[in-house]
């Protein structure tokens, strides 16, 4: 129970890794505040409470400013200040069509960077200079391996998941002084719908990258994230951690 009295806001909560994250968090005692686009984020809600958790759901998109705002507002009010930000939203513009960079548009540039980036910096400039005010706060963002192994296509998203881990440092020096830190979390290839999607040849091309040779869980992700998230991190900040079965070496 290493969350007990602590609240949290998650993004990303409807699936994947965030999702794994907040129900357990929510298992080890901790109050949640579950955002995500998706109308599905009430199935992860409806999991946490059925398992006798506590937690709250909010449909927004984080790219509308106002609409952030509002909802991060909401869920202090809910659920009182907050101790753990876990800022999970992200994506490419493959899935869209985007294509490699000579071939790309920028306006799904300027989406990527917005989803993937923007929304990371607005929520934590909205919750965390009241963490900084109450000398305590632990934000975790996620970024990714896509922008330690370049693969063609992934242009903006790789630029958008570096910018988090550049945002994560510099918020970490800059708060580290006041019981805050600001840590990343870099996904390898994980199981997700997101991935589920990939056709068998680019399954097995992927896991030849992966020297444990598979996918990971959402959990194993989710692991790393709540550690960060825990007092036992209390030391550690301005990190990045790959969660890649030793994909993404540097
Ligand atoms: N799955 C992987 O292999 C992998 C690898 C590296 C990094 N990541 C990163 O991990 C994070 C979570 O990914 P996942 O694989 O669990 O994804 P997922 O597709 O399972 O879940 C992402 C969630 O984000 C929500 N979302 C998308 N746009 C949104 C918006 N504008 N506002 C609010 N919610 C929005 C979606 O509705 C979805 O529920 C992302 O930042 C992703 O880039 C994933």
């Amino acid at each position: 129970m290493r969350f007990s009295g602590k609240t949290a806001i998650i993004s990303a909560a409807a699936s994947g890794i965030c999702r794994a994250t907040a129900l357990r968090f929510a298992a080890e005692g901790g109050r949640v505040a579950c955002l995500d686009v998706s109308d599905a984020v009430h199935d992860t809600v409806a999991q946490i409470r059925s398992n006798g958790g506590r937690a709250t759901g909010h449909v927004l998109d984080v790219t509308d400013r106002a609409a952030l705002a509002a909802t991060l507002a909401q869920a202090e009010a809910e659920h009182g200040p907050t101790d753990v930000l876990v800022n999970g939203v992200g994506r490419s513009s493959v899935g869209k069509g985007g294509g490699e960079f000579c071939d790309s548009d920028p306006d799904d540039w300027a989406e990527v960077l917005d989803v993937s980036l923007f929304s990371t910096m607005m929520a934590s400039r909205i919750i965390v200079p009241g963490m900084r005010a109450r000398g305590y706060g632990r934000v975790v963002n996620i970024a990714s391996v896509a922008f330690l192994m370049p693969t063609p296509k992934f242009c903006d998203y790789a630029a958008a998941k570096a910018g988090v881990v550049g945002f994560t440092r510099v918020l970490a020096i800059e708060t580290a002084k006041y019981g805050v830190t600001v840590n990343a979390v870099s996904p390898g290839p994980i199981e997700t719908p997101a991935t589920a999607k990939h056709p068998p040849e680019t399954r097995a091309r992927v896991e030849a990258t992966i020297p444990m040779g598979h996918y990971g869980k959402p959990e194993d992700v989710g692991a790393a994230i709540l550690f960060l998230a825990s007092d036992d991190a209390k030391f550690i900040t301005a990190q990045n951690i790959v969660v890649g079965g030793g994909r993404g070496i540097v």
